[in-house]
């Protein structure tokens, strides 16, 4: 594996891949990769002759009071992941390469209606660093496709929204969630966890489960589902943040006629915010 700390090199790399006529596939991450990281490596490498992978922890996406700088870095541990998965490229820009005139850049990319609610509405900001630095990435890096988690819900159909609104030549493709055996999705976010709150944090992906189950079983009473969920998931000793049944394309509420639903929920522990999803197709 071939590892890039600047732009430039990487894009000489690149084009000469690309001049023989490797197709090649993307997958941008922020490191402390797991099984979930090394599942989109992996399926990047089925339709591509060429994968890159990318580390970099955004500032632009982070709040004032959020993680930035407690977010786990395990650069030699991602490293060896990728080299034993076969990721051919690995590009790790320092911030001054990402953002050569500081994180007040003055060119952002926004998507606002679709980043203003679930997540968008608790972390004001971060999907605009989100679709920022992913544009600046995939100017650099140049993929044919690349490949999203659908963990990020949220983030997936804001990215596949960019994309198509900017008319970026980029095929995005969905990976499933990774989970744990006991269901909670992984995270690199999960290492916050206290060790009391570990066996109890799967009330969030029950109550998805257990709505999905009830609105596949006919109910249709959306508000009715989502604040029994939210006591449910008080009940375990958690704050919601939300936990809402949308339209699977465009996020908005669900109507009840809608055949593809997704319900997204996310919670505050004492130590973690964490964010989980599910998606129905009704016949
Ligand atoms: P990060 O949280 O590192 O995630 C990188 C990619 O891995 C994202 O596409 C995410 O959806 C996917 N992923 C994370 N956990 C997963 C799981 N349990 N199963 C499947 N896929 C999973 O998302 C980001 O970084 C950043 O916002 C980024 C897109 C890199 C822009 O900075």
């Amino acid at each position: 594996m071939q590892i890039f700390h600047h732009i430039q090199s990487l894009r000489d790399s690149l084009a000469a891949e690309r001049r023989a006529g490797k197709r090649i596939g993307f997958v941008p991450t922020m490191g402390n990769l797991h099984a979930g990281h090394i599942a989109l490596i992996k399926q990047a490498q089925t339709t591509n002759d060429i994968v890159v992978c990318s580390i970099f922890v955004n500032g632009l996406q982070f709040g004032l009071n959020e993680d930035w700088d407690k977010y786990p870095r395990t650069f030699r541990e991602d490293c060896d992941k990728l080299k034993a998965a076969g990721c051919n490229y690995l590009f790790h820009p320092d911030d001054a390469e990402m953002y050569p005139n500081g994180l007040d850049t003055q060119t952002r990319v926004i998507c606002p209606t679709m980043t203003d609610v679930l997540c968008g509405a608790s972390r004001p900001g971060h999907f605009e660093g989100v679709t920022t630095v992913v544009s600046k990435l995939f100017n650099i890096v140049q993929p044919d496709e690349a490949v999203f988690g659908i963990k990020d819900y949220q983030q997936l159909a804001v990215i596949r929204r960019m994309t198509e609104d900017l008319c970026m030549p980029i095929q995005i493709t969905a990976a499933p969630i990774h989970r744990e055996d006991d269901g909670l999705a992984m995270s690199s976010r999960n290492s916050y966890l206290k060790p009391d709150e570990r066996s109890r944090v799967t009330q969030l992906y029950q109550c998805l489960t257990t709505t999905a189950e009830k609105i596949r079983q006919g109910a249709r009473d959306f508000d009715a589902l989502e604040s029994e969920a939210k006591a449910a998931i008080t009940a375990a000793g958690f704050r919601p943040d939300y936990f809402s049944i949308c339209n699977s394309k465009t996020l908005a509420p669900a109507a009840h006629d809608d055949k593809r639903i997704t319900i997204l929920g996310a919670m505050f522990t004492a130590g973690a915010r964490l964010i989980d999803n599910i998606s129905i197709e009704l016949p």
